[in-house]
């Protein structure tokens, strides 16, 4: 059986990418990953994934603003988000979330932005892909007041501990683990990692950031979602092939994708 991995949550429109995309996209096809999803941060990275989704096969995105970029939203990003959120190839809404770690927007200006994407979220009812750290008690007060669509989400990047993770899945979301899992002091994620039911989980770079290792510190790219899905695959004991069957699956089901 062929390894088909799906990367749920990678930057491909970044600088990072500009001057070797094309090798990005043949490494990570080498390495079996066959869909990324490109995530969005703000209008402009919004418009960039939803091109770069209609122009390259297996690409999807999302689209919405992340908490660090809340304070400079225009006054019409909602109807600018709403026209992207219907181009062909964009799956979800987001990233958007709580971020309390670096506070780079005031926190009644993240709350606000992203109750406003949620309504959007209910309206379309689309898959919602939330970014959150240090911040998930209000972000679960938030999320069980204003409601999610019937489409679900995914808890991208996932730092929080096992006992919130089981309030998520109770919520009906999706979990994904990125890099940190493969280091080696991370024994709250490995934890996690182990107990997560299979059919909610999922893997992801969220690249260019985190790599995993063996190339902690360095760029990351889609083509190493696999070194996670491997360290994961070893924590529970089961094959990487399983492994990617499933979280591939998983990834199809939540963002909706034939
Ligand atoms: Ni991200």
């Amino acid at each position: 059986m062929a390894v088909e991995l799906f990367d749920t949550h990678a930057h491909l429109n970044m600088e990072q990418f500009a001057g070797d995309l094309d090798e990005v996209f043949q490494r990570m096809a080498a390495a079996g990953v066959t869909r990324v999803l490109c995530a969005s941060f703000d209008l402009n990275s919004s418009a960039e994934t939803a091109a770069l989704a209609a122009n390259r096969p297996g690409v999807t995105a999302s689209v919405g603003v992340h908490p660090h970029d809340a304070e400079d939203v225009p006054q019409d990003y909602l109807a600018r988000l709403k026209e992207l959120a219907r181009q062909p190839g964009v799956v979800a809404l987001g990233e958007m979330g709580l971020d309390y770690y670096r506070d780079l927007s005031p926190r009644p200006v993240q709350q606000r932005v992203f109750r406003e994407q949620l309504a959007l979220v209910r309206e379309l009812n689309m898959p919602v892909m939330i970014h959150v750290r240090d911040a998930f008690a209000d972000l679960l007060d938030i999320l069980r007041r204003d409601g999610i669509s019937q489409a679900g989400g995914v808890m991208h990047c996932y730092s929080g501990s096992w006992e919130v993770a089981k309030l998520c899945l109770a919520m009906g979301f999706y979990i994904s683990l990125a890099g940190p899992v493969t280091f080696k002091n991370a024994v709250k994620l490995k934890e996690i990692a182990v107990k997560m039911p299979l059919d909610r989980l999922l893997v992801e770079t969220d690249c260019p950031y985190l790599a995993p290792e063996p190339y902690r510190g360095k760029r990351n790219e889609p083509a190493y979602v696999r070194y996670t899905a491997e360290h994961i695959a070893t924590l529970r004991g089961i094959s990487l092939e399983e492994l990617a069957a499933a979280t591939t699956a998983n990834g199809l089901k939540v963002f909706n994708i034939r």
